[in-house]
């Protein structure tokens, strides 16, 4: 495992690993490490993050390494110069890139130009791997297993990165999905070709958003208004669901990759349904795991 770029490169056995490793690395956020002592890590976010990026650092800092921050804005893609060139010089100042960007293939572009490890933050509407990675950890966590679960991906299936990584390991895992969204935000043909191919997979579809949501989990997703061609679309989709606590079954727990806007009520916040706020807490100790991998054991 040298980059990780999207959730389909990466094994079983490696997902098994990173999420065992997870285990361990929620005990060294307490006792503190210097495993990656002397490394830095390079984050470069053409896109806005508030989870990923800070979570990324905060794991750097936990295992003892250092962090450097690339900002659009402030550099000197402004006075022109390419994507290429950035990458190239950004590789020689750090041990790990951690990359966002809204252009779909553009990580894969950067591990291919780098020679230290590369990262996908979120590459447009395509893969978000570490997001899955840290879902799946979540799940585990709190269903102790993910196989034979009843699992509803809601929401804006079509735009969502999340759920195209998600779907995948998900089905690899053995879990039985059920696809729910609006007609114009259905998942990707491609996502549900490959899985069904790859794993068997068993996959249910609805467009009845706000009603009988009595699944294991619900992993709910913002509608993605920044990737809409056409701001007409967005307007005729926006606010069509919310989950509040009269769609949901007795025991079903609520995930959601976050930022969230208006897609679950408020009043889910601080119920036995609430997984989201956890979630996202568990970004460190993932993380942790995961540069831990690369940087330690990698040589590309
Ligand atoms: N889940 C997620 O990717 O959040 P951010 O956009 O805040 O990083």
């Amino acid at each position: 495992m040298k980059d990780i770029i999207s959730i389909r490169d990466t094994s079983k056995k490696e997902i098994e690993k990173i999420l065992i490793n997870s285990e361990s690395m929620e005990r060294l956020m307490k006792s503190g490490s210097d495993k990656l002592k002397g490394k830095i890590l390079a984050t470069l976010f053409f896109e806005p993050s508030t989870r990923t990026k800070l979570s990324f650092e905060s794991a750097m800092f936990h295992l003892g390494g250092n962090c450097v921050d690339f900002s659009k804005e402030k550099s000197s893609l402004i006075k022109g110069e390419s994507f290429s060139d950035t990458i190239k010089i950004v590789d020689s100042y750090c041990d790990v890139l951690v990359i966002r960007n809204p252009v779909e293939g553009s990580a894969r572009l950067a591990a291919e130009i780098a020679k230290k490890p590369v990262i996908n933050a979120g590459d447009g509407a395509n893969q978000h791997p570490t997001q899955t990675l840290l879902d799946l950890y979540t799940i585990k966590k709190s269903k102790g297993k993910i196989r034979d679960l009843n699992i509803a991906l809601l929401g804006d299936l079509k735009y969502g990165r999340t759920t195209h990584s998600l779907a995948y390991a998900l089905s690899m895992f053995g879990a039985k999905l059920t696809f729910i969204s609006p007609d114009e935000l259905k998942m990707p043909r491609r996502v549900t070709d490959e899985i069904k191919e790859k794993f068997n997979a068993e996959i249910q579809t609805k467009n009845e958003l706000n009603k009988n949501l009595n699944y294991d989990i619900i992993y709910v997703t913002r509608i993605q208004k920044e990737r809409f061609p056409d701001p007409q679309e967005y307007e005729r989709v926006k606010g069509t669901y919310k989950i509040n606590l009269d769609v949901l079954g007795k025991d079903t727990l609520v995930m959601h990759p976050l930022p969230r806007v208006d897609e679950i009520s408020r009043e889910v916040d601080n119920t036995k349904h609430a997984l989201y706020f956890k979630q996202a807490s568990y970004g460190i100790p993932v993380r942790m795991a995961i540069l831990d991998l690369l940087v330690n054991s990698v040589t590309k």
